[in-house]
């Protein structure tokens, strides 16, 4: 702890003083290669401008009607929010900042030997729609390893909380309780101008990435192990210190899986319920940890996050029931025996996609890479030429396609990871790096709290009285 502070300090004391505080001057610095913050302020002018001139030329402009079916239907389609670093279309899936999955695992820098993109470059390109160097990129990574340490009370925290609580909600709780040190309320209640907000809003944004780690490794040894972790590792990646606190560290094959982990799932727009939810609670000048905890809450339910944990109690009550090799007929029989009993088939379906996920194409790959022979990878094969069509049959669903917590715990248990309560806090890690961007991009341009209109079913009823 002593040592990792004093590392952490030391590299703090090696950035340019706009960089630790957000409020330097940034000249005089050409010589030294550009942090995230420096390039991150010098995008800020330009885009208040671009907004700016959107909203002169656009503003009043109108996207198209909304339905009294929308407000009933939990708002699907409605274009309502802002969200700059990624785009979900339809059919094809997400783009961050334009690029496909299959493009930024070309594009981003690699760990060194390593095939997947490092998820600190996918936060460079998040914040700034620009892929980042591989210096950058190590940059990153030794910043967020230096900044990865927990306050003690915070430790203390996850070490009282009783094993039977579920790791999401002792992950909310600890990130919760990091507001006790948020660089941006400090700065809010000494007066800070409103011009200023992004910059403690980036400190936050960064410590908050930095230590997640650091939480969801304590979280997983404290349930499932001795609660013993090991120091974080000042010249390692993010995936490879995540992975060695949570005790896969010397699996390189699971080391690359955390980056392709980490990458593909950090943001999918904002609309999803923890993405709009940390934007929302954001607007109200909440600070990042209080922010991002609220996301956390939203992440726990299981027709969003929790459906990796729910995919896996699924697949394991069917292997349990049907055994090892079941029949194309078996397994049809067991996905309309889920479906007439009124439960989703988890991992199947989604509020906007209307095609197989390529953030479950991504992870096939990865499994015919790494693991393909492996019975459960199979079986997940298998159910994927079957309830699209049972899906279709049924003719409820929009989508009968997977989604991306169709394949993600079949992986981590192939690796051993067969905690699979604990799969969502993994995909919380990652879905920081997505809300914390727009976070920062929201206060750079001074985006206004979130107040949009409700009705009372009697005030819709009256309001269409009469008209056709
Ligand atoms: C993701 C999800 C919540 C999207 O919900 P949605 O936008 O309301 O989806 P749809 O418009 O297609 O829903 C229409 C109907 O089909 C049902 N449906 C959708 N996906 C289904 C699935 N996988 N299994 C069974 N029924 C499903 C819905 O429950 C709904 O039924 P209802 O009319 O009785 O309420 C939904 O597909 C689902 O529950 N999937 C399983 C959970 C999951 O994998 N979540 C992770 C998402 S990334």
């Amino acid at each position: 702890m002593a040592a990792s502070l004093r590392a952490a300090l030391k590299y703090q004391a090696r950035l340019p003083v706009a960089s630790r505080t957000g409020f330097g001057s940034l000249r005089g610095m050409a010589s030294k290669p550009q942090t995230l913050k420096e390039r991150f302020a010098e995008l800020i002018p330009k885009e208040i401008e671009n907004v700016k001139a959107i909203r002169a030329e656009h503003g009043k402009k109108a996207f198209g009607p909304v339905t009294v079916d929308q407000v009933y239907g939990g708002m699907r389609g409605l274009p309502a929010l802002l969200w700059d670093g990624s785009v979900l279309d339809a059919e094809e899936g997400i783009r961050f900042r334009g690029h496909t999955i299959p493009d930024i695992q070309k594009a981003l820098p690699k760990a060194p030997g390593g095939q997947e993109p490092l998820p600190e470059g996918l936060f460079w390109l998040l914040l700034t729609g620009e892929i980042p160097t591989e210096e950058q990129v190590r940059g990153l990574s030794a910043e967020w390893a230096a900044r990865a340490s927990l306050p003690s009370f915070v430790e203390e925290l996850i070490d009282r909380c009783p094993s039977t609580l579920h790791p999401m909600s002792q992950f909310s709780l600890a990130v919760t309780a990091l507001n006790h040190d948020s660089a941006f309320a400090k700065a809010y209640s000494e007066g800070i101008s409103k011009k200023d907000y992004w910059g403690p809003t980036f400190e936050d944004s960064m410590d908050l990435i930095a230590k997640l780690p650091a939480i969801a490794g304590r979280i997983y040894r404290n349930v499932y192990g001795d609660g013993k972790l090991p120091a974080i590792d000042l010249n390692k990646d993010y995936s490879a210190n995540l992975s060695t606190l949570l005790g896969f560290g010397d699996n390189e094959a699971f080391v690359e899986l955390m980056r392709l982990y980490i990458t593909i799932h950090s943001d999918h727009e904002g609309g999803n319920v923890s993405a709009h939810t940390g934007k929302l609670v954001g607007s109200a000048l909440s600070d990042p940890f209080l922010s991002f905890a609220a996301s956390l809450n939203g992440l726990a339910g299981p027709l969003h996050g929790l459906a990796n944990q729910e995919v896996l109690v699924w697949l394991m009550k069917m292997k349990k029931q049907l055994g090892e090799n079941p029949s194309d007929d078996a397994v049809r029989e067991y996905i309309w025996g889920t479906l007439n009993s009124g439960q989703v088939i988890p991992g199947y379906g989604h509020a906007v996609l209307r095609k197989t996920d390529p953030r479950y194409t991504a992870q096939r790959e990865f499994a015919q890479k790494h693991l393909p022979t492996d019975p459960f990878f199979k079986m997940v094969g298998q159910i994927y030429d079957i309830a699209p069509k049972v899906l279709l049959e049924a003719g409820k669903a929009k989508n009968p396609w997977p989604n991306v917590d169709a394949h993600s715990g079949v992986l981590l248990t192939y690796y051993g990871l067969s905690q699979m309560q604990f799969y969502t806090v993994l995909f919380g890690v990652s879905r920081a790096f997505g809300v914390a961007a727009q976070l920062c991009w929201d206060r750079a341009l001074g985006a206004p709290l979130e107040r949009p209109k409700s009705y009372s079913s009697a005030a819709i009823k009256k309001m269409f009285e009469g008209k056709p």
